[in-house]
């Protein structure tokens, strides 16, 4: 379908001041991240962390396959396709995004082979439910709206926070790779899902939708950052004062125990 210049002019200002509403959203300058400068985090507490937001990255591609069996054309397609194959480690030595993250949970004390053992935060399993529910049944550019501008725009901004509390911690170059290669890859992945945007972006209804999908997203970060200070908080009562009493994970489940529970299928439904 072809688009006027107007069209594409209107899709364009939309999607410059909807970078800019994300930019200054507090999921993406939430506290933790923003006073990683000031007041600086151990790796103690990066321990923590990484084990709350391993879930998070070892999901983001099943919410994008499921948003891609769903694109309306081959072009949306495509350029979910162009990420897919970042995601699966093509520009990464052939090593998927979430091997990379493993690399650095090592580094950050955790056990080969236990990564998904670590009891999650309510605010944790939230962000994953929350986006399979998007990607699933909300409309497809609430879907797009999550993954391009909630994700792929606002990750750079959050992750150059986050790396500025890693290095602060001590943590070499070579631990933190999966989060520098992050803030380059996805300011290209952000640039493709822009493409794949602009085309969606004609009416006030589609501008609304893939502004509902952003920040219902950038809601459900909001909160899993809260859930991860909470976790960070509870590490370091633990830590000062040794057996306090029940801790405040008895009943959260991990990783592990939710992909027993959880079943995702695409499937026909006949009306
Ligand atoms: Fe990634
Ligand atoms: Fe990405």
């Amino acid at each position: 379908m072809a688009r006027t210049a107007q069209q594409e002019r209107t899709a364009r200002q939309f999607l410059g001041d909807l970078r800019e509403e994300i930019r200054t959203h507090a999921g993406v300058g939430h506290s933790i991240l923003g006073r990683m400068k000031t007041d600086p985090r151990s790796r103690a507490d990066f321990q923590v962390l990484a084990g709350q937001h391993f879930p998070l990255v070892g999901n983001f591609t099943r919410y994008m396959e499921l948003l891609l069996l769903r694109a309306p054309s081959s072009e949306a397609k495509c350029w979910l396709a162009k990420v897919l194959v970042d995601e699966y480690g093509e520009r990464s030595e052939g090593q998927d995004h979430s091997e990379h993250y493993r690399k650095f949970m090592h580094a950050a004390g955790h056990k080969l082979g236990e990564e998904d053992t670590v009891p999650l935060h309510p605010e944790v399993v939230h962000f994953i439910r929350e986006h399979y529910r998007i990607c699933t049944e909300e409309p497809f550019l609430v879907g797009l709206g999550a993954l391009g501008p909630g994700h792929e725009w606002s990750i750079p901004a959050m992750f150059e926070l986050a790396v500025a509390g890693l290095r602060k911690a001590g943590f070499a170059e070579s631990e933190i790779e999966y989060w520098t290669m992050h803030m380059d890859q996805d300011q290209d992945h952000g640039a493709w899902l822009e493409e794949a945007l602009v085309g969606y972006c004609e009416t006030p209804q589609q501008r609304e939708q893939v502004r509902k999908g952003a920040l219902l997203s950038l809601d459900a970060r909001e909160r899993f950052w809260w859930g991860v200070t909470d976790k960070i908080a509870a590490a370091t009562t633990r830590r000062s004062v040794p057996g306090a009493g029940a801790t405040s994970d008895e009943g959260q489940l991990t990783l592990r125990q939710l992909r027993a529970k959880w079943r995702i299928e695409p499937r026909l439904v006949e009306e």
